[in-house]
């Protein structure tokens, strides 16, 4: 449709139609049995009407199924506007992925654009026009549960992800690319900050950080051409996002010209009442449709309260023009008006949800995310030659639970456990334990079985880790450590065999410092998704030969978080005067997280040489050329990826102590060198002044290069020009 006929379209329905449109409800509403309809409505108070005239819906996926909506919807809508499906499809829909957190480990962004492209297609052709992703929320505290569903704690490296990813669910060309899904950024903004990393909390930050660090994720999403945004939860700055008029309006729309359609979390519009700035539902309705929220999920402050609001010329029916005129261009880009089922299609989705091709795609993808994290004695790669050598035990060894929380279409049955991956593999070397084995408190029997077992075998696999619910939406711990119970097991086994290679399925960086002490090797897999137990276990025989790196610190105890790589400098710096009590430290813990940022282990060793740089100086005209060459000093190729970190010495505002400003992921045979190259211009160094300004300061910077933030060369001293 051209923009004329949405206008005319628009001229033509009711007030009722219009407030319809700015609805969206659950898939539950539609349901064929009046029994799964009844709670629903009643809950919301939903008339028969409301319900036909509802502009989105969420949670339906299935190709049949979305096809009976719509087909209903439309010949039951009095101008046949067609309905929106929306769905939350976070790394995978049918074919699972790792989670986002593991995703990122790889560090390889055209993998998150092949597992959007490939969630895209699978979601497409179940019906579904729009996923709730990217999620680009910034972490810094492991105790939140969503920390899985982002891609960590830097914000360089968050844009190249959300810019990513919406690439691949979006394509170029949505309308008529029907297996292609509409993006929604999430969750804007600064869901990632809650005090005290507590679900839902206040987030609280100078509006300084929150653009420095917070928004660049968003808006990197927004710039590659997302559709939609939604809001977030929490409070920013005082005020609630979803009626937070200054992020919403200000920023979002006059700032960042974004011209999609905003849409609220689930009913948080209603939660300003909660939340205790606006005294009931009608002033609800008024504080986000006036911030900018244009679809309302999950509860009817607009439903209920927009036509008397206008009517009564307290909110001007402008602003509610303009917000459906939002959904309509929204349905109008996804070609809906000539196409309302778009590629929902059950004999497609028969072929194409969870095919072998995107199953294999999946577990070279989770096979990148593996990060390992010690190798002691290079005990890994497992030998494999003599029979019943390995032996496999702990709760996550034969378990499923290894998509994370956020796989809605997911099937653990369709999950391949560790335990089937490495019987694959190694029939006749690997034994399995078989008592059942609990995540929080192992029996008697499961942990005596383990050291049975551990006693006779030349290495012990144990399985650890969290169940996919203690991560995620509602899950934060104030405990990141493994479940007691679990610790006492890898105990038992060490004390009758050293060679302990731990393997972890989890959804957050957790405290490792006591599994650190035991295991001889600590392999962290997140929750790899449907091909979980192949990937890992091609990791472990040395078929994949591991490259992830975290993007995310895993402190040595919770009483550091946040601890995070790119803290700014303060005025005593511990590393300056160690021996030093009045500097800032900790008096019973170091700084630095037993695990950093950028770190991650290899079965190949790779030496740096040193660093060059091009000149001594540098400006727009011309860029810094960085040059490293590294070695693969081992007999298996591998892949490394090297990183490069800027520190400007002397700003308008305190800055970090580093930044990671480029990273490259390379191949590198054995016994062979490649040299990698980075280029550094000012706009690289930019960052948000005290007065708001993103500009750089001219100056001093120094450069360093390494395989990690921790491991780093010495600084190279440059200079950019004014
Ligand atoms: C609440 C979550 O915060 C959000 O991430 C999700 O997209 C919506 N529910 C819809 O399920």
């Amino acid at each position: 449709m051209q923009h004329v006929q949405l206008e005319r379209l628009l001229s033509e329905m009711t007030m009722d139609e219009k407030i319809g449109q700015l609805l969206q409800i659950s898939g539950d509403f539609y349901s064929t049995t009046a029994q799964e309809r009844t709670g629903p409505m009643s809950q919301l108070g939903l008339t028969e009407r409301e319900i036909a005239n509802a502009g989105s819906v969420l949670g339906v996926g299935g190709a049949a199924e979305c096809r009976r909506i719509q087909t209903e919807y439309m010949a039951r809508h009095r101008l046949h506007i067609p309905t929106l499906f929306m769905g939350d499809v976070i790394h995978g829909y049918r074919t699972i992925f790792p989670i986002p957190l593991g995703l990122a480990s790889s560090w390889d962004v055209d993998a998150a654009a092949q597992m959007a492209r490939i969630s895209a297609r699978e979601s497409a052709v179940s019906g579904l026009f729009l996923t709730f992703s990217p999620m680009v929320d910034l972490v810094r505290d492991p105790r939140w549960g969503r920390v899985m569903e982002s891609t960590g704690e830097d914000p360089r490296l968050n844009a190249e992800f959300a810019r990513a990813m919406v690439r691949g669910y979006q394509g170029g060309d949505l309308r008529n690319d029907v297996e292609r899904v509409a993006a929604c950024v999430k969750h804007f903004a600064a869901y990632g900050a809650p005090v005290g990393g507590r679900d839902y909390n206040t987030v609280d930050m100078s509006e300084r950080e929150l653009r420095d660090m917070y928004l660049p994720g968003y808006r990197a999403a927004i710039e590659a051409g997302a559709k939609t945004v939604m809001t977030s939860f929490n409070t920013v700055n005082g005020m609630p996002a979803s009626g937070n008029k200054h992020l919403l309006r200000d920023i979002l729309r006059k700032e960042w010209g974004f011209d999609g359609a905003l849409i609220s979390d689930y009913e948080a519009v209603r939660e300003l009442v909660t939340n205790g700035v606006a005294q009931d539902d009608e002033q609800a309705a008024k504080l986000a449709i006036e911030a900018g929220v244009d679809i309302e999920m999950m509860s009817v402050c607009y439903l209920r309260h927009l036509r008397d609001l206008v009517e009564s010329g307290r909110v001007d029916c402008a602003i509610v023009d303009e917000a459906v005129m939002r959904v309509l261009e929204l349905k109008n880009d996804l070609g809906l008006f000539e196409n309302p089922l778009r590629g929902a299609d059950e004999g497609r989705e028969r072929s194409v949800v969870l095919s072998d091709e995107h199953r294999a795609a999946a577990r070279d993808i989770a096979g990148e995310c593996v990060v390992l994290l010690k190798n002691g004695a290079g005990i890994l790669p497992l030998h494999a030659d003599v029979p019943a050598s390995i032996a496999l035990a702990g709760p996550c060894a034969t378990s499923h639970d290894l998509l994370g929380a956020w796989s809605w279409q997911g099937r653990q049955k369709e999950t391949v456990s560790l335990a089937e991956g490495l019987l694959a593999r190694h029939p006749h070397a690997v034994t399995v334990a078989r008592e059942s084995c609990d995540y929080d408190d192992p029996s008697p029997a499961a942990i005596a079985e383990a050291v049975d077992m551990a006693r006779s075998a030349s290495v012990v696999v144990l399985a650890l880790g969290e169940t996919s619910d203690m991560s995620g939406e509602a899950a934060s711990r104030s405990d990141i450590r493994l479940p007691h119970g679990q610790i006492d097991m890898l105990r038992a086994v060490r004390a009758v065999n050293p060679n302990v290679v731990v393997v972890l399925f989890n959804g957050r960086p957790l405290d490792l410092t006591e599994v650190d002490r035991e295991a001889r090797a600590i392999v962290e897999a997140w929750f790899p998704g449907t091909e979980a137990g192949r990937a890992v276990a091609d990791v472990l025989v040395g078929a994949t030969n591991p490259s992830g790196k975290l993007t995310m610190s895993f402190p040595r105890t919770v009483g550091q978080v946040p601890v995070y790589y790119n803290s700014c400098s303060t005025g005593r710096p511990y590393e300056a005067k160690p021996r030093e009590k009045y500097v800032s430290k900790y008096l019973d813990v170091a700084n630095d997280p037993l695990y950093p940022f950028g770190f991650g282990l290899s079965y190949s060793t790779f030496s740096y040489g040193p660093v060059t740089v091009s000149g001594a100086e540098f400006d727009d005209r011309h860029p810094l050329r960085v040059d490293v060459s590294i070695a693969n000093t081992s007999d298996v190729d591998g892949v490394e990826i090297a990183q490069l970190y800027v520190r400007d010495l002397v700003g308008d505002a305190v800055r970090p102590v580093k930044e990671l400003k480029g990273f490259s992921r390379v191949r590198i045979a054995a016994g062979s060198s490649v040299t990698v190259t980075f280029s550094l211009t000012p706009d690289d160094v930019r960052y948000v002044h005290p007065d708001l300004a993103f500009t750089s300061d001219p100056g001093e910077f120094d450069i360093m290069v390494g395989p990690d933030s921790r491991h780093l060369s010495s600084p190279i001293r440059v200079v950019l020009k004014s």
